[in-house]
């Protein structure tokens, strides 16, 4: 069977071989079948890419909101947009995480199982960052830095932060 050897497959294996090296390595074939479950049959669904590619988009367009917070004159013309990029993405996150793409599905994602235990919780965790790339928006439009300034804080911790913190891998 080939197998393209992905980092989080490695990941896994190696899990499992602490896994079967602490409950005593019964080597009787049972790690095969762990392989198996954690690297799934067939292409990864195109949606992890397309979602990875979305945020890493959202993190480009809430640095350039940053960044311009930095400059003795702050420019509208790219906090405006990035502002309105941020909320249009967010948007999009409920198409981005079909059933089962999780990490613990042995994907080459940060996309924890826990978003589809917790549907509820993940769903409004989205609306959370909808609502403050909101007012983010709605700062942006007042053109004043310190209310543009004042929603970076609250969308990093209600938005993005909040959501990264339980569904997550956690590599900071
Ligand atoms: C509702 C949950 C949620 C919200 C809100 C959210 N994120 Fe994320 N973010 C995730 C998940 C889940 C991943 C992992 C995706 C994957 O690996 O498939 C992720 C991944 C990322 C990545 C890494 C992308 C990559 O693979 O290179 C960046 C950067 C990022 N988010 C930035 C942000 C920023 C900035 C915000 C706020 C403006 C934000 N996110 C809001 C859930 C969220």
């Amino acid at each position: 069977m080939a197998r393209t050897p992905s980092l989080s497959v490695f990941a896994a294996v190696s899990a499992f071989a602490l896994l079967a090296a602490c409950s005593g390595g019964a080597g009787n074939g049972a790690e095969e079948t762990a392989e198996e479950t954690a690297a799934p049959a067939g292409d990864a669904p195109a949606e992890i890419k397309q979602r990875q590619d979305n945020f890493e988009a959202i993190g480009d367009s809430f640095k350039a909101i940053r960044e311009q917070l930095e400059t003795d004159a702050p420019d509208f013309a790219v906090i405006t947009p990035a502002a309105a990029d941020i909320n249009e993405r967010l948007k999009r996150l409920p198409d981005l995480f079909p059933a089962g793409s999780s990490m613990e599905a042995g994907y080459d994602t940060e996309a924890l199982a826990v978003i589809w235990e917790d549907p509820e919780g993940f769903a409004k965790a989205i609306e959370n960052g909808i609502a403050a790339s909101e007012d983010m928006m709605a700062a942006a439009a007042t053109g004043d830095p310190e209310a543009v300034r004042g929603q970076v804080g609250n969308l990093g911790k209600n938005g993005c932060k909040a959501c990264h913190d339980k569904y997550r891998v956690d590599d900071d």
